[in-house]
């Protein structure tokens, strides 16, 4: 992996999380990479919280506090954006975001740390993980794992997918509620969601 790709993708997610949004509160807009992402598709004047889903067996409680999961494993870059809101589309500072996946080849870290990591979101509610694209497993489609609580607030575990994976249709779990908005950025994939906490 070059030296120049982490660089981009470093700029790209550093632009994304620079970058004012046009009102948490009014339907969030972002710029990463110079395309305009989509407004959020939870959040109008009132947003439902993000669908819950199984944490499934593979969760290892007390995760460090990190963001940059890209040393972990090889495999291809992908950056994690999005904003934590409320049910108002308010932006929640200080919320936290934990994230855990597996590998490129479909294995969870079941020992360590490797692929997991939280972190607080910003003042402005965001959250940016850098990490490499999830391998498969038997039985599930492409996945990211999370769970988020706002401060004193209740965790809501879920499960974030991938648009356009063959797998979608034959998981049972998927739900397209939880579909990330993906794109190609100059330095790898760009997946953003932004999640609803009550
Ligand atoms: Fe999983």
């Amino acid at each position: 992996m070059s030296s120049g790709r982490n660089a981009g993708r470093r700029a790209i997610l550093h632009a994304w999380l620079a970058a004012g949004l046009t009102g948490a509160a009014g339907g969030a807009l972002a710029q990463a990479g110079g395309a305009r992402l989509a407004p959020t598709p939870s959040c109008g004047d009132e947003a439902r919280p993000t669908a819950r889903q199984t944490e499934g067996p593979f969760y290892s409680a007390g995760p460090p506090e990190r963001s940059d999961f890209r040393r972990d494993a090889p495999g291809e870059p992908m950056a994690l954006v999005g904003l934590v809101l409320d049910t108002r589309c308010r932006a929640v500072a200080g919320a936290r975001v934990d994230l855990w996946h597996t590998d490129r080849d479909g294995h969870y870290d079941n020992h360590g740390y490797r692929l997991r990591g939280y972190q607080l979101t910003d003042e402005q509610g965001r959250f940016g993980f850098e990490t490499i694209v999830p391998g498969l497993y038997p039985g599930r489609t492409r996945h990211f794992h999370v769970k988020v609580a706002r401060p004193g607030g209740r965790v809501l575990t879920t499960q974030l997918y991938f648009p356009g994976e063959p797998g979608n249709a034959r998981d049972f779990i998927f739900d397209e509620r939880l579909l990330m908005e993906v794109r190609e950025g100059a330095g790898g994939r760009i997946g953003r969601f932004d999640l609803v906490v009550a």
